[in-house]
């Protein structure tokens, strides 16, 4: 694991969005995998302004991790409107070509395996971006999900549904199930790059790079991929 310490949430962003430039540029045609939340916003702020410059991201096959389930698109919460209003609406990026799991399909179960089917079909991923929540997970593999998992629904910590409550009006309206790509899933992906900003991810950040690899800390695993870059601010660096 390579670990990049950086002052702060701008310079982590800009260490992530040339890194992703870097992918895009040595390969027009990559896949890359998508996180949502506060921490990736700065790196996507900052791939509009690469695009502004002249960055092409036709070429690109996006996956993003998870969705809520229930939430329709235009959700203001829904991940689908968090990738539209933040990144997708601003680049040249081919609305058919990114894809995410839909958390209103009927049935839930053949959904999961479609979008890990349409992984595959798109020949994997070939840089995966990951924030970290507080409690180690990844995606919206909560501790204690399986490292076999594939494209899943999960049900949504507590403490998770607490920490997300902050987007919605009241935390009644935090969905409480997901469809997450499976720690397998992530775990297949070329390349890995885990972002980590502010003191409140300082014991997850601790637990991913010195824990023992647990289940219970499911960033944990991450110890076992070959190719994983954490640029992490010294906040979140603050234990290690
Ligand atoms: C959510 C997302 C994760 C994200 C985590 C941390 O639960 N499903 O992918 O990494 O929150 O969010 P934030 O970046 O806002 O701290």
């Amino acid at each position: 694991m390579k670990i990049v310490v950086v002052a702060n949430f701008d310079s982590m962003s800009a260490e992530v969005a040339k890194m992703v430039c870097a992918q895009i540029q040595r390969k027009p045609n990559s896949v890359l995998g998508l996180a949502t939340g506060s921490t990736p916003l700065g790196v996507y702020e900052l791939l509009v302004e690469y695009h502004a410059r002249g960055a092409d991201f036709s070429k690109l096959t996006t996956f993003n991790l998870d969705e809520y389930v229930g939430l329709a698109r235009d959700h203001p919460q829904s991940y689908h409107w968090y990738m539209q209003e933040n990144l997708f609406s601003k680049v040249n990026i081919d609305p058919r070509r990114t894809f995410i799991p839909n958390g209103l399909a009927e049935d839930l179960e053949a959904e999961c395996q479609r979008y890990e089917g349409l992984i595959k079909q798109a020949g994997g991923i070939d840089l995966q971006l990951l924030g970290i929540g507080t409690n180690g997970h990844i995606g919206f593999n909560e501790p204690g999900t399986g490292f076999g998992s594939i494209t899943h629904v999960v049900d949504l910590a507590e403490s998770t549904i607490r920490d997300n409550s902050r987007f919605f009006e009241s935390i009644e309206e935090v969905p409480k199930q997901a469809i997450s790509m499976g720690i397998k899933t992530i775990m297949q992906a070329k390349e890995i790059i885990l972002m980590a900003s502010g003191g409140s991810k300082a014991d997850a950040i601790y637990a991913t790079v010195h824990g023992p690899v647990t289940t219970a800390v499911p960033a944990s695993v991450l110890q076992l991929h070959p190719a994983v870059t954490l640029v992490v601010d010294q906040a979140a660096a603050s234990r290690l």
